[in-house]
């Protein structure tokens, strides 16, 4: 898989959360892809041996952002770089139905990133659409206000409603015609017996990711009727009734 240096252009803190920008030029973005990336080093350093994926918090032609949180060795390294290597675009993203109507976007935690392209592409076709966003507390909310109008929960109650993202919604997730939604699988689970079988509803799930091209099948997630797909290749957002849980 290639790699590209490519200089930290801008980096700073939301609330929990590091928003990371460097410029991108190689190649599209669609909504819900998502980048393998590591602090440069490799293979001086080997350290992180793998790059991590993440997926695009934002794309304007030019700049590319991710939003991501530290959690161990390869997110902390990420931090501190001026230059980091990332892999083009990858995966398959969300596919959208710009005729079924009102669309509903919920994200989880750091499962927020890929909604503000989506949220830029729905714009661009003219779909309406509704964000709901939850969140642990008040620290991780903060990247909230980076979502114009969403409405807000958290586990701990510090900011909008008490409780889950499914809380925030307003009136009931079946009365949109197509869901997107980013999070924890137990959110997706969740989100998925929200939405009903009526409902378009698209899931990006956040398994953990060796190689990013198909070949380690780290990353695979059970399938209804049994099997796996593998999350980098054929996902990792899937529709949601192929997905076992
Ligand atoms: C398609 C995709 C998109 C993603 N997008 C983002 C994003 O936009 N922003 C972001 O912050 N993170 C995102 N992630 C998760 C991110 O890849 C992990 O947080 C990162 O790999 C952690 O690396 P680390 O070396 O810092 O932590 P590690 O040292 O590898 O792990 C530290 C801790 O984090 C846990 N952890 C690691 N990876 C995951 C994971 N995928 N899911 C749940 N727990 C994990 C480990 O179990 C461990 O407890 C995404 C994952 C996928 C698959
Ligand atoms: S991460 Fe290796 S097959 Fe998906």
């Amino acid at each position: 898989m290639k790699f590209y240096s490519v200089q930290v252009e801008e980096r700073k803190e939301l609330g929990g959360y590091t928003l990371l920008r460097y410029r991108w030029n190689d190649g599209p973005v669609e909504p819900g892809q998502f980048v393998m990336a590591r602090a440069a080093g490799y293979p001086v350093t080997l350290d992180p041996f793998l790059a991590r994926p993440f997926s695009f918090y934002d794309y304007d032609g030019e700049v590319a952002g991710l939003l991501f949180e530290v959690r161990g060795r390869g997110t902390a390294l990420l931090d501190l770089a001026p230059t980091i290597q990332v892999t083009a675009p990858l995966g398959r993203g969300f596919a959208i139905e710009a005729d079924l109507g009102r669309a509903a976007l919920l994200g989880g935690g750091v499962g927020v990133a890929p909604l503000k392209v989506l949220g830029r592409r729905l714009d661009e076709l003219g779909v309406p659409y509704d964000v709901f966003l939850g969140f642990a507390d008040a620290g991780s909310a903060v990247v909230a206000r980076e979502f114009a109008g969403a409405e807000v929960a958290t586990m701990d109650g510090s900011v909008g409603t008490h409780g889950t993202v499914l809380d925030a919604v307003v009136g009931t997730l079946q009365d949109y015609p197509a869901v997107y939604s980013c999070g924890p699988n137990p959110m997706l689970a969740a989100v998925k017996l929200a939405a009903g079988e009526q409902s378009l509803c698209q899931l990006s799930v956040e398994e953990r990711m060796g190689c990013g091209n198909g070949s380690c099948n780290g990353c695979v997630v059970p399938m209804r009727g049994g099997g796996y797909v593998r999350s980098c290749v054929e996902g990792p957002v899937f529709r949601a009734e192929v997905l076992a849980w």
